[in-house]
């Protein structure tokens, strides 16, 4: 029992699967890379299936590598309660981004074994496939060819830079499940998340109740101009994309803080081709990610970004922008939100209520079945980042949050 006697999870177990999780893609700086459908993403599907089935679920994947564990509850008629997050990681990612909420999830369903308590509902762990987006864009793959948003087939044909194709790279790792990668009906949908911002570590609170999603729209900006020898060729005779960037990315970062506080501007990938140092570059490929909680501030970036880039400055550089992804704002379900609520006042936790920066798969879910997520605090803020780190109390008061919650969601 937690401080009100509420139930609770076991902390030091649940922490002691987030470190032997860690183990698998562990980085010499002490983070995480278990990128999407690599062999050390297969390496924790494997463990993640193995606690289940020892913890008494079925497991099973779905086409796209989704992995789903069910532990059966007592009404056979009873839509199930889906607890679900992801595995895979960022190239240098942290210990907890995404696998806490899997393996909270799991550890919902020992501490329901612990107490011998079957709910009405079956309980669902789920794992979502490449919800980061680091390796085969767009994020929240799984979660988003699952809920319809994304065509399985186009999805398989999806390649990361080497030019392996998603289809081949869930062959390779023995993730391609045979149930249909499609939406079930569920009574109600949690996920809990380390915030990975400083806003709940800033107000000294322990949970977040996250009311929403802010929108997402992801480029690519590519800035054309001729190749040519970087030594014979004058200056004034060159068609260098480079030269465009002084004048370009003040105003692209200008979209941020014309929309403060939220707005959001990130340059992740830069690329020059041919990327020779002697070769005056013939491109420039650079990502976008633009984001606002207000879906009509976006839209208004979006507007704005397409007259930065339709403007010439007479340097002969051609500018291409192409929308890669577009995840709009989103608000999670008020039934879902009042059983975390209800969890939250039973535990007497610091809490607070808010919008989340990062894109989830409850995102995805919350399009097909009633969701809704809970944050906890992250050390600095930090999180796509090999120090990113939840205290061991904190993880152990979501847990709690994240149970009371789902037998508050069984119960009504
Ligand atoms: O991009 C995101 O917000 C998430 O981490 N995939
Ligand atoms: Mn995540
Ligand atoms: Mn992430």
């Amino acid at each position: 029992m937690n401080r009100n006697n509420e139930r609770a999870v076991n902390g030091p177990r649940l922490w002691a699967s987030l470190m032997e999780m860690a183990e698998i893609g562990a980085t010499p700086a002490g983070g995480s890379n278990r990128q999407a459908l690599t062999e050390e993403d297969r390496a924790g599907r494997v463990l993640f299936s193995r606690w289940a089935r020892d913890a008494g679920c079925e497991v099973h994947a779905d086409a796209i590598g989704n992995l789903f564990a069910t532990r059966p509850g007592a009404d056979p008629e009873a839509l199930p309660i889906l607890i679900g997050s992801h595995l895979d990681t960022q190239p240098t990612g942290g210990r907890f981004d995404g696998v806490y909420g899997v393996l909270a999830g799991l550890e919902i369903v020992r501490t329901l074994n612990d107490l011998s308590l079957t709910t009405r509902s079956p309980i669902i762990v789920a794992s979502w496939t490449n919800e980061e987006g680091a390796r085969f864009a767009p994020a929240m793959m799984g979660s988003g060819v699952w809920a319809g948003e994304f065509p399985l087939e186009e999805t398989y044909q999806t390649t990361d830079r080497s030019g392996q194709t998603v289809r081949d790279a869930l062959m390779a790792i023995d993730a391609l499940g045979t149930a249909p990668a499609a939406p079930f009906p569920l009574k109600g949908a949690l996920e809990i998340h380390i915030e990975q911002g400083p806003i709940l570590e800033a107000a000294g609170n322990t949970i977040g109740i996250v009311t929403g999603v802010q929108g997402i729209r992801w480029y690519d900006l590519i800035l054309t101009g001729a190749p040519c020898h970087a030594g014979p060729t004058p200056m004034e005779h060159r068609r260098d994309p480079v030269q465009r960037l002084p004048s370009l990315l003040p105003d692209l970062y200008a979209l941020a803080v014309d929309n403060a506080p939220w707005g959001r501007v990130t340059v992740g990938q830069l690329v020059s081709e041919p990327g020779s140092r002697n070769t005056v570059p013939e491109r420039i490929r650079m990502s976008l990610d633009v984001r606002h909680p207000d879906q009509a501030v976006l839209d208004s970036m979006d507007k704005r970004l397409q007259e930065i880039v339709s403007g010439s400055d007479g340097d002969g550089i051609d500018v291409v922008l192409e929308e890669v992804w577009h995840s709009p704002a989103i608000r999670f379900d008020g039934r879902v939100l009042d059983a975390i609520r209800m969890a939250v006042e039973a535990t007497g936790l610091p809490v607070m209520e808010m919008v989340s920066g990062a894109g989830h798969d409850s995102v995805y879910v919350s399009r097909v079945a009633p969701a809704a997520m809970i944050f906890i605090p992250c050390r600095d803020g930090l999180s796509h980042n090999e120090s990113e780190y939840a205290a061991p109390e904190d993880i152990s008061a979501g847990g709690d949050v994240l149970l009371n919650a789902v037998l508050a969601l069984d119960a009504g």
